[in-house]
């Protein structure tokens, strides 16, 4: 068989296969299948917008990296642009493409040198994309490559638009916090720094979210900007479905004290108050605080409450600085790098203090931490690079702290 022959072989396998299919999923991914063998390609996605939040979410998937679970905001990279364009790309060279950034899968060290994309067409706009990558002898993608790839996206196309397909895209989860297009510059010497280039995220009800970046990415920035103790530059805020872009000071005093607490990497304890009274110090400030000695008990500290901080360890202060948190029963308890200057040992008896207070008081966690072990333990891991999400990733089996090991 020759190379068109091949091809018309490889057409006339999917068409049947979709054609037939009782289970569409089944069929999509084994006609993926096909169509990376054909190309004689590494890997291979199909790509759905899920118009909600404006991300993809790849269902689809064969390849050595497992990427289940990530999701890219529809624009991003060369699926997304793929998405929001209508037009297929090839890219020859990845790494000599300015349009777009990574090359290498942080976790995995896949390297993705070329890509062929085309765009599954709703009724009017793209409803997502398949994407192949690397062909294995090294050659280039042709535009007879993209054809088929083409070929695929437009029966994927009919299939889904007659049977449907939807992603898991969190919906059903109770979105408490909703940013959209914030921005955030601050003033560098003549000129301005962009810290956070258009960030859209939403936060849950009861998750365990962990962001992970390099440091300088604006990771604090961005919880600053969520806790209400900075504004941002552009973009919206809203709070339960109500839009909170511009809060009065005493909506926002109400918030910061009712809705949210923090931890930070240092406690903050009050030297000369005993780990109980550092704690009903915050509880006395609120109306229906829990009780002082049950914040204490869920980080484990009942037992070390007429102990003055100097008399406790590092993890131990860090626990009374959550309980401290807790007490006024916040519905977001956002930790900025609370372990970083604890060891081991210390750092997991302080993340199931986390757990544990997420379990018992339904609250969710927003933890921010260089530590990619970490990010084990979480829902839903966000990395943040140059003041933009570069992904989302959903963890089907979060593990538990003490589980965790570096
Ligand atoms: N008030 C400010 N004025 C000017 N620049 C600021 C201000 N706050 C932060 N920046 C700058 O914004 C960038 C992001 O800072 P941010 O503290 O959010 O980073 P980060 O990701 O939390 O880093 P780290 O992991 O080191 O804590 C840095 O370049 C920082 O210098
Ligand atoms: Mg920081």
């Amino acid at each position: 068989m020759n190379k068109v022959e091949q091809k018309a072989q490889t057409i006339w396998e999917i068409t049947t296969q979709l054609q037939n299919a009782t289970e569409l999923s089944t069929a999509l991914s084994s006609c993926l299948q096909t169509v990376i063998q054909a190309l004689n390609s590494e890997a291979g996605t199909i790509w759905i917008l899920d118009e909600r939040t404006e991300r993809i979410f790849p269902v689809f998937n064969h390849g050595p990296v497992d990427i289940s679970g990530i999701t890219i905001e529809s624009g991003q990279g060369i699926a997304g642009t793929v998405i929001r364009d209508g037009e297929s790309i090839i890219v020859e060279d990845v790494t000599k493409d300015s349009r777009f950034s990574h090359s290498v899968d942080e976790e995995s060290g896949f390297v993705t040198r070329s890509i062929i994309c085309a765009p599954i067409m709703g009724k009017d706009k793209p409803l997502g994309c398949v994407q192949v990558i690397n062909k294995q002898s090294g050659e280039l993608y042709d535009p007879s490559d993209l054809a088929l790839c083409q070929e695929l996206a437009a029966l994927s196309s009919i299939a889904i638009r007659e049977k449907g397909l939807t992603p898991d895209t969190g919906q059903g989860k109770e979105i408490l916090i909703s940013l959209r297009n914030i921005t955030k510059d601050f003033p560098s010497g003549d000129g301005t720094l962009q810290v956070l280039r258009g960030i859209n995220l939403d936060i849950y009800r009861n998750e365990f979210l962990v962001i992970l970046g390099e440091s300088g990415c604006g990771k604090s920035t961005l919880v600053n900007i969520i806790g209400g103790m900075e504004r941002p530059t552009g973009g919206t805020i809203s709070v339960e479905g109500k839009d909170f872009s511009n809060p009065t000071e005493k909506e926002l005093t109400e918030f910061r004290r009712r809705y949210l607490s923090f931890v930070f990497q240092s406690y903050n304890l009050m030297p000369s108050l005993t780990a109980r009274e550092n704690v009903r110090f915050i509880a006395e400030l609120v109306k229906d605080p829990l009780p002082v000695d049950e914040a204490l008990k869920s980080v484990g500290l009942e037992d070390r409450a007429g102990h003055y901080p100097s008399m406790l360890s590092g993890g131990q202060q860090q626990r009374v600085a959550i309980a401290r948190a807790i007490v006024k029963r916040p519905t977001i308890l956002f930790a900025d790098e609370p372990t970083a200057a604890l060891d081991y040992r210390t750092s997991i008896e302080v993340l199931s203090a986390f757990e544990e207070i997420r379990r018992t008081q339904g609250t969710s966690i927003v933890l921010i931490t260089h530590n990619p072990e970490i990010a084990r333990m979480a829902d839903r891991v966000i990395r943040l690079k140059n003041g933009q999400i570069s992904s989302i990733r959903m963890n089907s089996h979060p593990v538990t702290a003490t589980e965790l090991s570096w």
